[in-house]
């Protein structure tokens, strides 16, 4: 299996991702780390841990990250995702707490740990990365890979008229992390933008066969139990949790104008975590527009060596949608019916 360390703003479609981490059977998923983003830090760690304990896997470190951006100040997108991050769901609080290790620093212990090995997955603003790569310049070298969902780059944005969300929260982390990458042997990042992760479409329909492969229960019908006690009770319940948080993000869209759909950019971004394969890239030297007036957190490409520069990532550029929805609704759904 593939030890992972996930960074996250959890986030609907970040519960998704972490729903299919936990799924994966490839997937060792060492840490979730919390960043402030769709939702402020404190919020997206309790998110993390809830998902967590539903299915049972309260093993899991979590850590508590970054409160604010870098230099910006915080802006969260409750419209977005719901008051609480995860849409209609009301997930019951985990009893466990979190980490006593701040995400920077299990950034860097784990990689620490395990050079070479760990892939990177960020959903999220790239705060906690920025904070841990200022902390220990050598951390991006001890990465295998690293695959960020973020930036627009022949598209329009989805924040302002040319940035996305995660980069428009904390340019200044992005700008960092990049130019941290492709040199000294550090891997160019992967990143997913939402050229592509708004072709990832979810429709009403995907989640109905999620839900009817879970064997999902009405909530009045007790869910039996298995041999290990309350575990089938709870897996049951995540279907149920995930239907009533996408359904938000269904209506969030359809009130944009874009249909009763929801764009699943995160749990995109974590199936090319696991299989880079299922994407096609092409390099680049990426960097981010920290100064305009009309265009602060925008991506910019240099794909023609204009600047000179070494290409520090590979773009994902085109995959097949069909097939990603497949798996991702046979890998949850095996999760929710265990
Ligand atoms: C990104 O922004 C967040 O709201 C989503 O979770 C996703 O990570 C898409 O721009
Ligand atoms: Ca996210």
């Amino acid at each position: 299996a593939h030890p992972l360390v996930f960074d996250c703003d959890t986030g609907i479609d970040d519960s998704l991702a972490l729903l299919y981490l936990l799924a994966h059977p490839d997937a060792e998923l060492l840490a979730v780390l919390s960043t402030a983003g769709n939702v402020p830090t404190d919020v997206v760690c309790a998110n993390n841990l809830a998902w967590l304990a539903l299915c049972g896997r309260d093993d899991v470190e979590v850590c508590l990250g970054a409160t604010a951006p870098l230099v910006a100040e915080l802006m969260t997108t409750e419209d977005t995702h719901g008051p609480l991050g995860i849409g209609y769901a009301e997930l019951p609080p985990a009893p466990t707490p979190p980490s006593h290790r701040d995400a920077a620093d299990a950034w860097i212990d784990l990689t620490t740990e395990r050079p070479g090995e760990i892939i990177g997955l960020v959903t999220g603003p790239l705060t906690n990365l920025a904070i841990a790569i200022e902390r220990d310049p050598g951390l991006p070298a001890r990465l295998r890979r690293l695959v960020v969902m973020g930036g627009s780059f022949h598209h329009p944005g989805n924040t302002t008229p040319t940035s996305e969300w995660n980069i428009a929260v904390d340019p200044e982390a992005a700008q960092r992390v990049f130019a941290a990458f492709g040199h000294s042997g550090a891997p160019a990042p992967i990143i997913c933008p939402l050229d592509l992760t708004e072709t990832i479409v979810m429709t009403p329909d995907h989640l109905g066969r999620l839900a009817a492969s879970a064997g999902s229960t009405p909530v009045e019908q007790p869910t039996p139990v298995d041999e290990r006690g309350t575990r089938s009770v709870a897996s049951r319940a995540v279907v149920r949790h995930l239907v009533d948080a996408i359904r938000f993000y269904f209506e969030f869209h359809a009130d944009h104008d874009e249909g009763y759909i929801a764009h699943m950019h995160d749990p995109f971004a974590a199936a090319v975590a696991l299989d880079p394969t299922i994407t096609t890239t092409r390099p680049a030297c990426v960097d981010v527009e920290l100064a305009g007036t009309l265009t602060r957190g925008t991506t910019v490409a240099d794909e023609r060596g204009m600047w000179g520069r070494e290409p520090n990532a590979a773009i994902a550029t085109a995959t097949d949608p069909d097939l990603f929805f497949d798996e991702l609704i046979d890998r949850v759904a095996g999760l929710a019916a265990r």
